[in-house]
């Protein structure tokens, strides 16, 4: 089927770079003769026919704004045959040829829907959780981790002066890979993640008596979560330690900020691919970073996959951290 109008369309919990992609969706488009539809707040705005035409002047400075100009919001009506035959219908009446769906693993499976209902239809794994177990990378992570990253300095000044241990959370939903990245970028005592469990003498208040002996005077225990107990926590290590502990949630300002030049790039290389896979008449695939390079695959079999947890950096936060 030849492709002669694509939508474009962000769902799910937003992430910086999302609107890089949006910009490169469009501009390879339109660099094809292709026209562009933009569809406000995810798949709610593909049931209700809210939709923006899209040009190569459209996207212009989007590329360094944090979060979608496409808004995003969940949608429980698509999970229902009459939400998903009325999404098709008005694919059917816009024109829609070939539909990019910008988000996580459950904005893939609104988009095997449509696949499966005739719309070509390709996924850009984008969440500031890197949880996506068909791709290495998701838009959104580095920029999370160096705004955790501009945070977790400014608290280390504090804690150097008080002499205090500092007890990070981060997001990651249930993953642990954003916490560990953060672990080991900021050099944190200990790493606390879902998917591992934890000798709080050995793993914390052993590691925190020797940093003392060694003339370290401030800790930074990162905590995902997804592993939750902050709060349990820094009170255990206060007890354990005599250490005067604090406690900061990051929260949502991980997801928001310019996008650094990784997820720009990563954002950019995803959207034309995207593109290009749709051009070559592909459906149902979602592209993804895969040894260094941009791959697409089956929907399906992306997500079969088990969980992603990346061992490679929790054998790292084990080794090198203290
Ligand atoms: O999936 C991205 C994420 O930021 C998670 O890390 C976090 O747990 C969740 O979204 C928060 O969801 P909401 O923005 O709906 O509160």
């Amino acid at each position: 089927m030849s492709i002669n109008r694509i939508g474009v369309l962000t769902s799910g919990g937003d992430a910086p770079g999302m609107n890089a992609a949006i910009r490169a969706v469009v501009r390879t488009a339109r660099a094809n003769g292709v026209s562009c539809l933009g569809i406000r707040r995810g798949y709610n705005g593909l049931i209700n026919g809210d939709v923006v035409e899209l040009d190569a002047r459209s996207v212009d400075g989007l590329l360094v704004k944090g979060g979608t100009m496409l808004y995003t919001a969940r949608c429980e009506e698509f999970k229902t045959e009459e939400g998903q035959k009325r999404a098709r219908d008005i694919c059917r009446y816009l024109g829609i040829d070939g539909l990019v769906a910008i988000g996580g693993d459950g904005t893939f499976r609104g988009a095997l829907d449509l696949s499966r209902g005739g719309v070509s239809t390709v996924g850009i794994p984008a969440t500031i959780d890197n949880d996506i177990a068909c791709t290495r990378y998701t838009i959104g992570y580095d920029t999370a981790c160096n705004t955790a990253l501009d945070a977790i300095d400014r608290l280390r000044d504090t804690m150097q002066s008080h002499e205090r241990c500092s007890v990070v959370e981060v997001m990651g939903h249930r993953s642990g890979n954003l916490a560990m990245y953060v672990g080991i970028a900021c050099g944190a005592t200990a790493v606390l993640v879902p998917e591992k469990s934890v000798d709080m003498e050995r793993d914390i208040f052993d590691r925190m008596r020797d940093g003392r002996i060694h003339h370290r005077n401030h800790h930074i225990i990162i905590v995902a979560e997804g592993f939750g107990h902050a709060d349990a926590i820094a009170k255990d290590i206060h007890e354990a330690t005599g250490v005067e502990t604090r406690v900061t949630v990051l929260g949502h300002v991980q997801r928001g900020g310019s996008p650094t030049a990784r997820d720009r790039v990563n954002a950019t290389q995803m959207g034309a691919a995207a593109v290009n896979a749709l051009l070559a008449g592909k459906t149902n695939r979602v592209v993804a970073a895969v040894n260094d390079g941009i791959v697409d695959l089956d929907i399906e079999e992306a997500l079969a996959l088990p969980p992603v947890f990346h061992e490679d950096l929790y054998v790292t936060t084990r080794q090198t951290i203290l």
